[in-house]
């Protein structure tokens, strides 16, 4: 049975809640618990026992190479878990701390489970910009490990919906703190480098990044086929909808004919587009994914609207495609990936 806490989004730090009083606890004796962050649902435990641990991997049917993102609530925990704390992570830590930002720093042997850093000597860290994950953090005064909570595979879960349609009885419960915000995960800098480098696109952006260290290095292989990911959990199949996905790279007049030569052959086709065009296409199924003109919507809508996809009757998806500039570039990562790859450019 998978225990539901309805909590509202700005608890109170000063404030005790017996529903995150009871997740904690749950947490404490090693139990998997899923709650908000800014980006997507976590799904947490105690990243410093095996045993929990095992239960996240299992829970979501993760590789276990696959290294999990350990999750605090202040500054002075870091001390505990990272042999140290470089330059360049100590400015992005004060700029965008609490927030979508995982640094990953050199591992402090023996302190949290090798589950949580898959034998890696480096650990990724974050601390979530949203009242319930610190204040659940607080609460059980542990680092806490978290994926995403959704079943390996899946689009991350932007509701707690979401969270339930992939793991209900899989997990011993779930803290619902309504739609989280940034729609897409943080984004994972390696700061054990001279000069930081980007392995996931994410919340925060390149060029944010760049206003507070200087230059920063994007990991050469997010372009397919170009070297084997840093980031090992980047390697893996991800987001993908039932219905094959095809990111078109040409104008509305691409897909127009796209569609026409579908239907012809008796296929019903859906459409990944924004707010303005979404009246435009004559598809059996259109879904606008935010507005384009702001590219914070797209990323907020766009796991709901992959899942989406599957609540309709379509038997393959064509999908605009987005600059990759700011936010974007996270966007586009996540749309290559539930799309395998797979571009039509006419
Ligand atoms: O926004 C987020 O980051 C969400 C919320 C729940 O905090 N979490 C999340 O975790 O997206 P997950 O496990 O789904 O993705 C973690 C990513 C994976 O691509 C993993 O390979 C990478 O971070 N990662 C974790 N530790 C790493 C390490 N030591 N070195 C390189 N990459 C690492
Ligand atoms: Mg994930």
């Amino acid at each position: 049975m998978t225990k539901r806490w309805i909590v509202e989004t700005n608890v109170d730090k000063t404030q005790t809640y017996p529903q995150l009083v009871e997740a904690s606890n749950l947490i404490k004796e090693n139990e998997v618990v899923a709650f908000p962050t800014e980006t997507v649902y976590g799904l947490g435990a105690n990243a410093k026992s095996d045993e929990a641990v095992e239960k996240i991997f299992k829970a979501k049917g993760r590789p276990s190479d696959n290294p999990l993102i350990v999750h605090i609530s202040n500054e002075e925990q870091l001390d505990e878990l990272v042999e140290e704390i470089p330059g360049s992570a100590q400015k992005l830590m004060k700029a965008y701390w609490p927030g979508p930002l995982t640094i990953i720093f050199k591992n402090k042997q023996g302190v949290l489970s090798e589950r949580v850093t898959a034998g890696l000597d480096t650990v990724g860290i974050r601390m979530p910009d949203h009242p319930i994950a610190l204040h659940l953090i607080e609460e059980s005064g542990l680092p806490i490990a978290a994926p995403s909570a959704n079943r390996s595979g899946k689009p991350s879960p932007t509701t707690a919906q979401h969270v339930l349609e992939d793991l209900e009885g899989r997990i011993s419960g779930i803290v619902d703190g309504g739609e989280t915000g940034v729609g897409v995960e943080s984004t994972v800098v390696d700061c054990t480098r001279e000069i930081p480098m980007i392995l996931r696109p994410g919340g925060v952006t390149k060029e944010q990044l760049e206003q507070i260290a200087g230059q920063v290095l994007v990991d050469p292989s997010l372009k397919e086929g170009e070297g084997a990911p840093k980031s090992p959990g980047m390697k893996y199949a991800h987001y993908a909808p039932n219905a094959p996905l095809f990111l078109v790279e040409g104008d509305k007049k691409a897909i127009d004919e796209l569609i026409l030569e579908k239907q012809a052959e008796g296929l019903k086709v859906g459409v990944l587009t924004t707010e303005e065009r979404k009246d435009d296409y004559q598809a059996e199924c259109v879904i606008a994914c935010g507005k384009r003109e702001q590219l914070e919507t797209v990323a907020h809508s766009l796991y709901e609207t992959l899942r989406a996809f599957n609540k309709r009757d379509v038997d393959i998806i064509f999908s605009e495609v987005f600059p990759l500039e700011g936010v974007g570039l996270a966007i586009m990562n996540r749309l290559q990936k539930a799309a395998g790859y797979r571009y039509i450019k006419r």
